[in-house]
């Protein structure tokens, strides 16, 4: 098989680093050369994530919150200072709920907006002011299917998601000038901590239902296509674009052979 290409030494943030897609993500980054600054809320997060990447170099750790407006900004300054040449951001931190429209309360739904939504764009925004002086970079947001197509008890974060797709389409067009590229995937159902904690076994069984693939995702494969969505060698005129990585589950009607 042909060895995936090296990139340069370039440096990345990313959020929700210390779990899951996000910790995927910063550990496939770190082999292929990149320093990678790992950004989450959660001290026992980064302390896993810590104890995981001891032998990586160029792995960097910060605390902050996403939805913390200054947090933020310091800590997209901090990481650059840390990173060396700031090209790429993956913006993974997030969080789910998995409720019918009727028992939503409101304040769960403005909750789960302001971590996926207002924290993805205050991070991409912070990230861009920096790389518009620096030759420019690339954006990667975290969208799912379920903000693709209406998912049963998605409705904050389903809802959220959508907003990522056109939050996405609209930084790609604004930063474009910038040589800043901005894109985002759209996990169909990936084996990680916040699935485990939601996915009930009838989940589980409708999923693989609907998945032509039938199976879920596991974190590297969906770290696979953000590292080509970071990657300027890899994809250069790739910009608000929205890639399922779901085994099929987007674009399929009657699944061949499943009940
Ligand atoms: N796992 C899936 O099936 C799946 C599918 C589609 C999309 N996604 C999306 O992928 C992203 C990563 O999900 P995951 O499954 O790896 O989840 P995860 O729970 O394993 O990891 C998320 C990380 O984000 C961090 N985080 C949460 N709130 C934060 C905040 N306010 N500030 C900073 N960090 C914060 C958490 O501490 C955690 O370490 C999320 O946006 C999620 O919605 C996941």
């Amino acid at each position: 098989m042909a060895k995936a290409s090296k990139a340069p030494r370039m440096g990345a943030i990313v959020t929700g680093g210390g779990s899951g897609i996000g910790l995927a993500t910063a550990e496939l980054l770190l082999e292929t050369g990149w320093s990678v600054a790992l950004v989450d809320v959660s001290d026992a997060a980064l302390d896993g994530a810590r104890g995981r990447l001891a032998n990586a170099k160029g792995a960097h750790f910060l605390a902050a919150d996403v939805t913390d407006e200054s947090a933020v900004e310091r800590a997209v300054a901090e990481a650059a200072r840390m990173v060396g040449k700031l090209a790429g951001v993956v913006n993974c931190a997030g969080i789910s709920a998995d409720k019918h429209v009727l028992e939503t309360p409101a304040a769960l739904f403005r909750k789960i907006l302001d971590v996926n939504v207002i924290g993805t764009f205050m991070v991409g925004k912070a990230a861009a002011r920096l790389m518009q002086h620096s030759g420019g970079g690339s954006i990667v947001n975290i969208a799912s299917v379920s903000g693709l197509r209406g998912s049963k008890g998605r409705v904050a974060y389903g809802a959220s998601k959508g907003a990522i797709v056109t939050l996405t389409q609209v930084m790609a067009n604004d930063l474009a000038e910038f040589g800043i590229r901005v894109n985002a995937v759209a996990p169909g159902p990936v084996e990680t901590p916040m699935v485990a904690a939601i996915h009930t076994e009838d989940d589980r069984k409708l999923y693989h239902r609907y998945i032509p693939m039938n199976r879920y995702a596991e974190p590297a494969e969906i770290a696979q296509v953000i590292r080509f969505l970071l990657d300027p060698s890899q994809s250069s005129y790739v910009t608000g674009e929205i890639i399922a990585v779901d085994g099929g589950y987007r674009g399929a009607g009657l699944v061949v052979g499943r009940p």
